[in-house]
């Protein structure tokens, strides 16, 4: 099939490529014209593991285009993807649609035959509602039909969700839509994935409902990993017990800090502003809001604890700062506050991270990136592992850290306590 995707972000890299190497023609748009001559030249904009290699391989055998001429890659494709960003508006918390509305009034211009329009990025709902609104004041209802089709790629782990996905869902009530689309998917279903047709809208809020929920599992889970933490149990009995419930499932029980990163944060806020929209109170999702912004509060005050409120010119190093493992991505890091706060109270931070030194970081006076691990935490009192990167599993930190009475803060429950009490480490973990 001819598939045209608009946005070469993290969704329509990521899928568009994953489309052609399924063995579909791609052509991936974006206006950025120095992205697309870097990526014409297989330079990747984001670290995903897998994603570079699939490029290469599907640009060329030509099944892969680039292209900022948006109009010219919608006439010569059946299946247009939306795939640009919708970023949280700084007034009201809700998604700015600007970007959608705009690439659904060009496509109004460039649609001479039959076009089936999708919305993968993350779309409030009703905004299908809208794009056929817009897309209709210029072309007649039967040469385009609006579906939308979330997307549930997780960074560091995108290429193996795309392929195998838990499900795909596709929002339409138009059968002929439905039927080609099912298609396009059809080699994952075949490999076990679960189809769900259903109605745009249904779609659309699916997509805002999985985030926060899962958003809800790990805020839960940090809760009781509170309450582990006064009572002597460790949260990973917990965490196993419980997900051994069918009803429950292990998944996304991992206590750790604040969750973060492009999604959860954004699509929380979100499906709260389109509720009140509607006069609906999600106050479970405001806690879960309220709990997750309180919670690298709660774990700075654990770190002061530990260094007996002696902040001052402690060399503390961070082991990972981004959002989570295997993504160079800091949106919504719990480094971010962590790392100023802790400078405020003047300590000096080094840290180190697999995808190299963050801008976030430079402007800071007192925050130092070591291009290696063994250096990060050679002069080190405390170490923190923020995030859980393969490289953090087997340090030999007796070995390498030179001050022998430093801390070592596991934020994500890496090691193990028993170990770690052999080698006579100072060890602190998450609800432990
Ligand atoms: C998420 C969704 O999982 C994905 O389906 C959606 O399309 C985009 O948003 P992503 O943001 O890439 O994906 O990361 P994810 O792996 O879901 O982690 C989100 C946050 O939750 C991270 O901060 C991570 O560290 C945290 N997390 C995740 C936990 O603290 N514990 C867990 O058990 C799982």
């Amino acid at each position: 099939m001819k598939l045209c995707m608009i946005g070469t972000g993290y969704v329509g890299l990521v899928s568009g490529v994953c489309f052609a190497d399924l063995g579909n023609e791609v052509i991936c748009v974006d206006k950025d014209l120095n992205k697309i001559k870097k990526l014409k030249k297989g330079i990747i904009p984001i670290y995903e593991p897998g994603l570079e290699e699939l490029v290469l391989k599907n640009y060329k055998n030509k099944r892969l285009k680039f292209s900022t001429n948006l109009s010219d890659s919608v006439s010569k494709s059946d299946i247009i993807f939306i795939c640009v960003g919708t970023p949280i508006k700084k007034n009201n918390n809700g998604a700015d649609l600007n970007q959608i509305y705009n690439v659904a009034k060009q496509i109004s211009g460039s649609i001479s035959k039959f076009k089936i329009i999708i919305t993968k990025s993350t779309v409030p709902v009703t905004t299908g509602d809208e794009i056929e609104k817009i897309i209709s004041k210029k072309k007649s209802k039967k040469l385009f039909t609006v579906v939308s089709n979330p997307e549930f790629l997780r960074e560091g782990e995108a290429i193996r969700d795309f392929i195998y996905p838990d499900r795909v869902v596709i929002g339409t009530k138009d059968k002929k839509s439905n039927r080609i689309l099912k298609n396009l998917y059809s080699p994952l279903i075949s490999k076990g994935a679960k189809y769900l047709n259903t109605s745009r809208r249904a779609a659309e809020l699916i997509k805002y409902a999985s985030n926060s929920f899962l958003a809800t599992k790990i805020t839960f889970i940090n809760e009781i990993a509170n309450l582990c933490e006064k009572i002597n149990i460790n949260i990973e009995d917990i965490s196993i017990g419980m997900g051994l419930d069918k009803r429950i499932g292990s998944r996304f029980l991992r206590a750790g800090p604040a969750y973060g990163g492009s999604c959860f944060p954004k699509d929380t806020k979100a499906i709260i502003t389109t509720a009140d929209k509607f006069k609906i109170n999600l106050s479970v999702i405001k806690s879960v809001i309220k709990s997750n912004d309180n919670r690298s509060l709660l774990l700075l005050k654990r770190i002061y604890e530990l260094l007996n409120n002696k902040v001052k010119n402690k060399k503390i190093c961070f082991l990972g700062v981004t959002f989570k493992a295997n993504t160079d991505d800091m949106r919504d890091s719990s480094s971010l506050s962590m790392i100023p706060a802790l400078i405020k109270k003047g300590a000096k931070i080094n840290y180190y991270d697999p995808t190299g030194h963050k801008k976030e970081f430079s402007m800071l006076k007192d925050v130092t990136f070591s291009e290696d691990i063994n250096t990060a935490i050679k002069f080190s009192d405390l170490i923190i592992i923020h995030t859980e990167w393969n490289d953090f599993k087997s340090i030999n930190f007796k070995k390498n850290v030179k001050n022998k009475k430093f801390i070592l803060f596991d934020v994500r429950n890496i090691y193990s306590s028993d170990k770690m009490k052999e080698l006579k480490i100072k060890y602190f973990g998450i609800g432990r």
